[in-house]
């Protein structure tokens, strides 16, 4: 079976790679990066090199571009077939900060253009994957297609405040979500559409953020990796339409 992994450069999606690529089930692991390269030990690979991991593919996608995600989707099909469906989609795309983006602590710091990518980022990329993707889901086999969103995308669970643009575009990513789960409930019954949560995850995206961590919270990318398939196999068809923490809790939309 087939597994992607977008955002695989990234912290929390390579580590889910390295854990993908060791399952028996898994023959194959396909991997987007954008502008870093994949770390190490995500490198091309195949089972016959390496006898016990999943053979690795590896594909630049900038998911902002429909184009590209257009490529990317019929990069996936060359490698999807009868006998291997795809098993799951996990998407760990995303921007919380960078040199010139900083999370605003006020109304006053909102910029248009600094909103408008983080839409771009954080919201879109699910909507355009979905599109150009969803009809490599649809088989006989109960298959997932996740994004890694995260607790502050939470409008019910919205208690501080602050942090305009990536509230906003987690939230908006959430509502594309559960937009999806409804539609393929009645188009695709075999997929499960979910938002993760990861918790506090040490990566760049967290990096500035991390002293405000209570000790025990801050998980390494390989825990973060073992807890969300840990979540994501435990999955029904019934399940479709949630937004699930790493320990399994229902977060409010
Ligand atoms: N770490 C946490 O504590 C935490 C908590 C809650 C939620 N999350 C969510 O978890 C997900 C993964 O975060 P992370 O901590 O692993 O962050 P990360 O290490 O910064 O990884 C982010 C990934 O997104 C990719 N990316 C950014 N823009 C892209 C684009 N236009 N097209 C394609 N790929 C693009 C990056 O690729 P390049 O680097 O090559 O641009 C990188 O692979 C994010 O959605 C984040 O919001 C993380």
């Amino acid at each position: 079976m087939l597994a992607i992994v977008t955002g695989a450069s990234g912290g929390i999606g390579s580590a889910l790679v390295v854990a993908l690529r060791q399952r028996p089930e898994i023959t194959a692991v396909i991997a987007s990066y954008h502008r870093s390269d994949p770390p190490e030990d995500v490198k091309p690979v195949t089972r016959s090199e390496q006898e016990t991991l999943a053979t690795l593919f590896i594909c630049q996608l900038d998911a902002r571009d429909e184009a590209s995600v257009k490529q990317f989707a019929d990069f996936t099909a060359l490698h999807v077939s009868a006998t291997c469906p795809v098993k799951l989609l996990i998407n760990c795309i995303g921007m919380l900060h960078s040199e010139a983006v900083q999370p605003e602590k006020s109304i006053r710091y909102v910029d248009a253009h600094k909103l408008q990518q983080a839409m771009a980022v954080n919201s879109l990329p699910t909507l355009l994957l979905a599109k150009h993707l969803g009809p490599l889901l649809k088989s006989n086999t109960p298959c997932l297609f996740s994004t890694v969103s995260a607790r502050v995308g939470s409008i019910g669970d919205n208690r501080l405040g602050g942090w305009y643009s990536y509230r906003m575009s987690k939230a908006a990513l959430n509502q594309a979500l559960k937009c999806l789960a409804i539609e393929w409930k009645r188009s695709a019954r075999n997929v499960i559409v979910v938002a993760l949560h990861p918790g506090t995850t040490a990566t760049a995206l967290s990096e500035p953020f991390q002293h405000n961590v209570p000790v025990g919270k801050l998980f390494s990318t390989e825990q973060t990796a073992d807890m969300l398939l840990q979540v994501l196999d435990s999955l029904q068809v019934a399940d479709s339409g949630k937004f699930l923490a790493y320990d399994g809790s229902e977060i409010a939309w």
